[in-house]
């Protein structure tokens, strides 16, 4: 958790909503710290009535470099996850919870990921749900909790309620009808469990996706 308030990005938000102009309002966000060390703000990916929205939980390096959602190693495990579960990646919107890696350095120059804190994940959270209302996806599926609890509250737990359809509420977002939400695992848990179990984690991960993808 970060301690200190953050003033939340709701001001950086332009009047017109559309994905391009919200993707350019966000070059600007400085609605929280993470802004001043990251290289720039990594915007989501995918087409207005993109029907399943993927949310993670913020960019890594390689995405803090490249500029966009889900090109590094979780990125790589999440497309093959898709094929197997049979989602076309052309339905999908990427997008995630936090737009500007979190990271400390660590000895020379290797930057380390960090979790963002509750703190970020509000501040961020208008460009979320900006994004959800401008492409208006069937499903959004949270891929791990940072995104499950920007959603859907601090109390959410992946581990006992993964898989589950829920309604996003009314309160969160202004659409009709309201989107399908199913969080899961995020697919760098996939990668990092180093045990026998990791078949069965990747197993598990195409099944919740194969689940939210029958809601098309
Ligand atoms: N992890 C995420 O949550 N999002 C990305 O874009 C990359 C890695
Ligand atoms: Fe704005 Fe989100 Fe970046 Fe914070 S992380 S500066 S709220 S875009």
């Amino acid at each position: 958790m970060t301690p200190t308030k953050a003033p939340g990005a709701t001001r950086y938000l332009p009047e017109e909503r559309g994905l391009d102009s919200l993707r350019s309002a966000a070059e600007c966000c400085r609605g929280c710290p993470l802004f001043a060390d990251a290289t720039q703000t990594v915007f989501g990916r995918g087409h207005p009535g993109a029907p399943i929205m993927l949310v993670g939980e913020q960019p890594g390096d390689q995405e803090d470099r490249a500029g966009e959602p889900f090109v590094g190693p979780a990125g790589r495990l999440l497309a093959r996850a898709l094929e197997d579960a049979g989602i076309d990646p052309a339905l999908t919107y990427e997008t995630n919870a936090v737009k500007h890696f979190k990271f400390t350095r660590k000895g020379g120059k290797r930057r380390i990921h960090q979790k963002p804190g509750r703190t970020e994940v509000v501040a961020c959270r208008p460009w979320l749900i900006a994004e959800i209302e401008a492409v208006r996806p069937q499903v959004v599926v949270c891929l791990g909790a940072t995104a499950a609890q920007s959603l859907l509250g601090a109390d959410f737990r992946v581990s006992t309620q993964r898989g589950r359809e829920l309604r996003l509420p009314a309160s969160v977002v202004d659409i009709e009808p309201e989107p399908t939400v199913v969080a899961t695992v995020h697919p760098s848990a996939v990668l990092r469990d180093r045990s026998d179990g990791r078949e069965e984690a990747y197993r598990l991960f195409v099944d919740d996706l194969r689940g939210a993808g029958s809601n098309l």
